[in-house]
């Protein structure tokens, strides 16, 4: 019985990455599976120590093949910021709206030419040994003036792919599934995967 565990508690993220990766796998299980009270604060410099960390903790506590995630948005003009503050870049209790605003603001003399932007995601994978696998996804872009489109969540309202003159909040979901930061982290994962359990997937 080969069995994941998923460190976050946010079931849709759990129920994409099923899509993604479940059919190495007999079962996908969260962290509610198991106890809710962990929390783990993410306060590494990168989205490398933060997923890491993630990962190893709970590899620790249970035992468990593990996986987790870090991901977020990093603006060339800003030096690379919010990176790993992306969720929380407009304090604890602010919406995504209010993120896009301040970025918006911090943004708003910045020429168009120098508005590029980049969506990260670091994937790490510990295996049932204790073994650990690291993959990245990166997907370049640039900060639209404003927000535009319905789709996604977080920033998506304001990112533009390179190759699009649309957000990823305009694109269609499964083009922004095809292209993104996170789905170039997870095509990385499946290669690891497809070695380590000799593309024998539990389909
Ligand atoms: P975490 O990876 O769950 O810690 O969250 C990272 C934060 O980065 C999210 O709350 C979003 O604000 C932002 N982010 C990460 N990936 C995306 C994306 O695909 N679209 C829009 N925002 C994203």
């Amino acid at each position: 019985m080969r069995k994941l565990l998923v460190a976050t508690k946010n079931e849709g993220k759990a129920k994409e990455i099923k899509q993604l990766i479940g059919s190495y796998f007999d079962d996908v299980v969260t962290l509610n599976d198991f106890d809710s009270s962990v929390n783990i604060i993410e306060d590494g410099r990168t989205f490398e120590e933060n997923a890491l960390k993630k990962a190893k903790m709970i590899y620790t506590l249970y035992g468990q093949p593990t996986l987790a995630d870090d991901s977020g948005l990093e603006v060339d003009a800003l030096d690379g910021r919010p990176g790993v503050m992306s969720a929380r870049y407009a304090g604890e209790n602010a919406t995504d709206e209010d993120r896009i605003k301040k970025l918006l603001n911090e943004l708003k003399s910045v020429p168009e030419d120098k508005r590029g932007a980049q969506f990260v995601c670091v994937l790490v994978f510990i295996d049932q040994q204790g073994r650990i696998y690291q993959t990245k996804g990166i997907c370049r872009g640039k900060i639209a003036f404003e927000p535009r489109g319905e789709n996604g969540f977080g920033y998506d309202p304001v990112f533009v792919p390179d190759g699009f003159d649309r957000t990823f909040a305009e694109l269609d979901s499964q083009i922004k599934n095809q292209i993104s930061h996170r789905a170039k982290a997870f095509e990385n994962l499946k290669k690891i995967l497809g070695e380590i359990y000799n593309e024998n997937t539990c389909d």
